[in-house]
């Protein structure tokens, strides 16, 4: 049966809201209150077992992979958030800091736990093994890096896994809704969970 994510968001306990909310007010400029709690949310309902890792692509400064670190701790967890970002190699848009990473992780002593890959998505895809019970796909915002996340990337969530797609929205960012409606709609692998500006997916087959 699929998972009801709506009503997962709604009944988030109390020590996960409060999370969300230290969370949004950290990084609202990126991920407002409810892109978080739907987050929380999908990762509660993950099929995440004690080896696997979950993966975010585009980090930033790390706000959302210590948010997926301390969602996992608070499930009695300690899987490893495997952020991957080229950081300052890239010369335009939003960049993201390593040094920053670095400096929000340790202040949350979360540097076990939390490792960044300091590289374009499509370098290291085939480095990286399948079966990911849960990954964030938030890297570049152009038709052709979000086509190739897509292709690269969702083939590595094993059955049950979700995938959260940030910033779907036809103005700001043509190409993530286009690569979306021609790669994941009407796709018989994926039920789609949640069809807003946060894209959710669970992979069924
Ligand atoms: C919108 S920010 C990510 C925000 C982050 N998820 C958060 O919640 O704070 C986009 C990030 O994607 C990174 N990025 C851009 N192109 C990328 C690519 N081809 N592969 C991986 N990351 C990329 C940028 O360096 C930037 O840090």
């Amino acid at each position: 049966m699929s998972i009801n994510l709506i009503k997962a968001e709604r009944n988030l306990p109390d020590e996960v809201v409060k999370l969300c909310k230290e969370f949004s007010k950290k990084n609202g400029l990126m991920m407002r209150m409810n892109m978080y709690s739907f987050m929380a949310a999908s990762i509660l309902n993950a099929p995440i077992e004690d080896d696997d890792y979950v993966i975010e692509i585009g980090t930033y400064h790390g706000f959302t992979a210590i948010f997926v670190a301390r969602m996992l701790n608070y499930m009695g967890k300690n899987n490893k958030v495997v952020s991957i970002d080229p950081f300052d190699r890239l010369s335009g848009g939003v960049i993201g800091s390593h040094i920053k990473y670095m400096q929000n992780v340790n202040r949350q002593d979360l540097k076990e736990q939390c490792i960044a890959i300091s590289s374009y998505s499509s370098e290291v895809a085939s480095l990286l093994r399948g079966e990911i019970p849960f990954m964030i796909i938030d890297g570049g915002h152009k038709y052709e890096n979000i086509k190739s996340d897509i292709e690269l990337y969702l083939p590595k969530l094993k059955i049950g896994g979700i995938a959260y797609l940030h910033d779907n929205d036809e103005i700001r960012y043509p190409g993530i809704t286009r690569a979306i409606s021609e790669l994941i709609r009407g796709n018989k692998k994926y039920n789609i969970l949640m069809d807003d500006y946060y894209f959710i997916i669970e992979r069924i087959s």
